[in-house]
């Protein structure tokens, strides 16, 4: 697993001001930073105080009403009153162990783990709601339980990585940040997709369990880009309750007892009587519309044949940089934009 992902983080590797080195109180500031909020919200406010406080000994001699006028802005005050507090207590160098770390105010197991990773090379794992959820992923876990968390600890640290733990943290938070997200995922970009049971479900976004809302009901359905010839096929969804007059890409509901990939293959049959034999699963879209959900796996397929074609609807072969001619439903729009990001 190291490999693949710490070989993709470099390829791919976001660069973040804190990136540019590691030094325990850097990482501190950015982590503290980060709690609650986004990474581009972070970026001025993590700039205009280094630029203020370079070291932990600027930080030292800084007085509250300085330090608070840089983190105006950036919410959850306490925050930034508790690193002040913790600066003071941090009598020489910084805590390089766990147990003097989480005395200090404002850092908790996760911060300290991060901090030692990231700035002492220690073998620990800072597991955010992104570690987690790739974690339940790769394990293939769907039920939020302790014993399950556990388990995800544990499989991350053990596959921790000895030389370069900080990279290997870094790696899980910014996979979580743009591959596999919660409600979306780029599974077929992904270094880790070979050991992931949920890829190998076809339904990532699954696992672990999403919270229900209780209001409205979610469909898992597959759907598919089919490829003949350089152009694809589009249907014109029928007078229906949802929906009715758009097109969109063909596909239908996952029954129960099924995986993804089946359901594909047998809704292609049922609607376009097109048999597809190797159907590529790119990923999972999750879109909420008012009265319902789906939580799409989407495939891409080429029919070796289109001469078997029966459609009960209207229907179109086109080149897919015409799609936006034609009104899609928002899911689609999703579907677009996430075969963009492929490109
Ligand atoms: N979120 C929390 N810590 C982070 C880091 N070091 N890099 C990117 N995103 C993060």
């Amino acid at each position: 697993m190291q490999n693949e992902l710490l070989n993709w983080f470099y390829q791919n590797k976001r660069d973040l001001p804190w990136r540019r080195g590691r030094s325990p109180y850097r990482v501190w500031v950015s982590e503290i930073m980060l709690q609650q909020t986004q990474v581009k919200t972070v970026i001025p406010y993590y700039k205009k105080w280094i630029k203020k406080y370079p070291t932990l000994k600027s930080f030292k001699e800084s007085n509250f009403d300085d330090v608070i006028k840089i983190w105006e802005g950036l919410g959850y005050y306490s925050r930034c009153k508790n690193m002040f507090n913790a600066a003071k207590l941090i009598k020489s160098s910084f805590p390089n162990d766990y147990e003097d770390l989480i005395k200090l105010p404002g850092i908790g197991d996760y911060t300290a783990k991060t901090i030692l990773a990231l700035a002492f090379k220690k073998k620990f794992v800072g597991v955010d709601t992104n570690l987690e959820r790739i974690g339940y992923r790769i394990l293939g876990l769907k039920t939020k339980t302790k014993r399950n968390h556990k388990r995800v600890i544990r499989f991350l640290e053990e596959n921790q990585c000895n030389k370069n733990p900080g990279d290997y943290n870094e790696a899980l938070m910014d996979l979580g940040g743009s591959l596999c997200k919660a409600g979306i995922t780029y599974c077929n970009q992904c270094p880790l997709k070979n050991i992931c049971k949920a890829y190998a479900y076809s339904s990532p976004t699954s696992y672990p369990t999403p919270k229900v809302s209780k209001k409205i009901s979610i469909y898992d359905v597959a759907i598919s880009v089919v490829e003949y010839q350089n152009k694809v096929l589009i249907m014109k969804r029928k007078n229906t309750k949802f929906l009715s007059g758009l097109w969109e890409f063909p596909g239908g509901k996952i029954e129960n007892n099924e995986t993804a990939v089946q359901a594909i293959i047998r809704e292609l049959k049922e609607e376009t009587n097109l048999t597809i034999s190797n159907p590529v699963f790119l990923g999972n879209i999750t879109h909420k519309y008012s009265h319902f959900g789906v939580n799409i796996s989407l495939f891409i397929s080429s029919p070796k044949s289109i001469k078997s074609i029966n459609i009960d609807q209207e229907y179109k072969w086109i080149k897919m940089n015409n799609i936006l001619n034609y009104p899609l439903p928002k899911a689609n729009h999703k579907i677009l934009d996430f075969l963009k990001k492929l490109d």
